[in-house]
């Protein structure tokens, strides 16, 4: 069955947003399986810029239908505005659906993201603040609010009645802050609900009954492999699982549906919010980096802490998501560059390692072995043709192809849908 899946394979921002629009124009569907607008996903076409957040990465190609799937938490006040945006710029917008069983983030979760994230002080995660995390807890514990419960108004009233209580009495007497008032709330649900509803469908069963048709569907990520709650750096990871795994239940449907499962690979590495980065460059060749590459979060606009590449991270990402193909992105960035380190073990206490540890502590311990690669000091931003790029350009990509296992389907040379060098025929 013809399913494609893109995922990030380090911290997140590696241009997955950019290569699921490129795709988009050969696929039937679109699907979101897992975060919410914790993510930024960004698009340029013929250099405009469009950065989404909820809405998949294929709204810009009108003959994809898009879904937001079940394994997402939608705040609808920002869906809505997204769609807003987009339709007054003329774009289409009525190939939006999105599932009955997503979570709805409700303005309590942003509050208590904040709040929880305050009383956390040093210890905080560094959090998108849109209330992810508040959100997945509550689906977990069961309190959560469907986006299908909008359908039956009277059946969302009672059950926000009853959630609503508990969590202004952590917000009131935890945190000491104002109580969010019910009947206000209802309202701007009323509202939400008459925009949404005629976009509601029960998106597993539609999505399985495309693959059994044979068109063609497109998983697209948001966040990575390192900020997955399972396997990512725990604490500072995201609340949800952004691998292959993750859209079997982010979607509801099986394993086998899974051909193509690509994962998008930033020439060097970029984390935003807390935790470990054992590549992390602080000095000047780490600012030469965000410059060059305009590492500024997509989302909250926060300076993106900027590193070399490591293919232990990498090689992770292989492992966990049984990476069939990468997308290398970003190869352009580097082209200043004499001599380009790449990450390809650690030291942990003496001895060197070739895994992520699971704690903390000893992650912080890391330190990396470097293989040095020769960069290439030209312009690449403008070539098709993997043989027209430098030999340098070259070497690097077949040393990550040998280290990683997995061969290099597209090279991105530009944040534009057209900076590309294809090397493999998807479709
Ligand atoms: P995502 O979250 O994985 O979709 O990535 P983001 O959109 O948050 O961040 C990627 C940034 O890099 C965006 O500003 C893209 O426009 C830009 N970008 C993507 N691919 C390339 C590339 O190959 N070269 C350059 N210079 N920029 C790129
Ligand atoms: P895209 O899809 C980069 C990070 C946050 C924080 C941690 C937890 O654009 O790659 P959360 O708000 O999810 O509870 O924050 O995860 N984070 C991202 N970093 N790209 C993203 O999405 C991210 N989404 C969340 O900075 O460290
Ligand atoms: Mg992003």
């Amino acid at each position: 069955m013809p399913g494609y899946v893109v995922v990030g394979t380090q911290w997140g921002d590696e241009g997955k947003g950019k290569i699921v629009d490129v795709l988009a124009k050969d696929v039937d569907m679109v699907v979101r399986f897992q975060g919410g607008n914790n993510a930024g996903h960004t698009v340029v076409v013929n250099g405009e810029k469009t950065i989404l957040h909820l809405l998949p990465s294929g709204i810009l190609s009108p003959s994809a239908l898009c879904v937001i799937g079940p394994g997402v938490v939608v705040d609808p006040k920002v869906l809505i505005q997204e769609l807003e945006v987009l339709a007054s710029h003329g774009q289409k917008v009525d190939h939006l659906r999105i599932s009955d069983r997503a979570h709805l983030i409700m303005p309590y979760h942003i509050k208590i993201d904040a709040l929880q994230e305050g009383r956390l002080a040093q210890n905080k995660i560094g959090t998108t603040k849109r209330g992810i995390g508040p959100c997945y807890a509550d689906k977990y514990t069961r309190i959560g609010l469907r986006v299908g419960d909008l359908k039956d108004f009277e059946y969302f009233k009672m059950r926000l009645k009853s959630v609503l209580a508990i969590k202004n009495e952590i917000i009131t007497k935890v945190y000491d802050e104002k109580p969010f008032d019910y009947d206000e709330l209802v309202e701007t649900f009323r509202n939400y609900k008459k925009v949404l509803e005629p976009m509601i469908i029960d998106a597993s069963y539609h999505i399985d009954k495309a693959l059994k048709e044979g068109k063609n569907i497109l998983f697209e990520g948001a966040q990575a492999n390192m900020l997955d709650i399972n396997y990512g750096s725990y604490p500072y990871v995201t609340s949800s699982s952004p691998t292959s795994a993750g859209v079997l239940t982010g979607v509801g449907i099986g394993p086998r549906a899974l051909d193509h499962i690509i994962g998008v690979v930033k020439a060097y590495s970029t984390r935003v919010g807390e935790g470990p980065f054992t590549t992390e460059l602080l000095n000047e060749e780490g600012e030469n980096l965000r410059t060059w590459g305009n590492e500024y979060g997509a989302t909250t606009g926060r300076p993106r802490r900027c590193g070399w590449l490591d293919l232990v991270v990498l090689k992770q990402a292989v492992r966990i998501n049984g990476l069939t193909d990468l997308v290398l992105t970003k190869l352009d960035v580097l082209s200043k560059l004499k001599e380009i380190p790449v990450c390809v073990s650690y030291e942990l206490d003496g001895k060197s390692i070739d895994y992520l540890p699971s704690t903390t502590a000893e992650c912080e311990r890391l330190r990396p072995n470097y293989v040095l690669m020769k960069g290439w000091q030209k312009d690449i931003s403008h070539i098709k043709e993997l043989n027209e790029l430098p030999k340098e350009a070259l070497d690097y990509i077949h040393f990550i192809e040998k280290e990683s296992g997995v061969k290099i389907a597209l090279v991105s040379v530009g944040p534009d849908r057209q900076d590309n060098i294809i090397t493999k025929d998807f479709f």
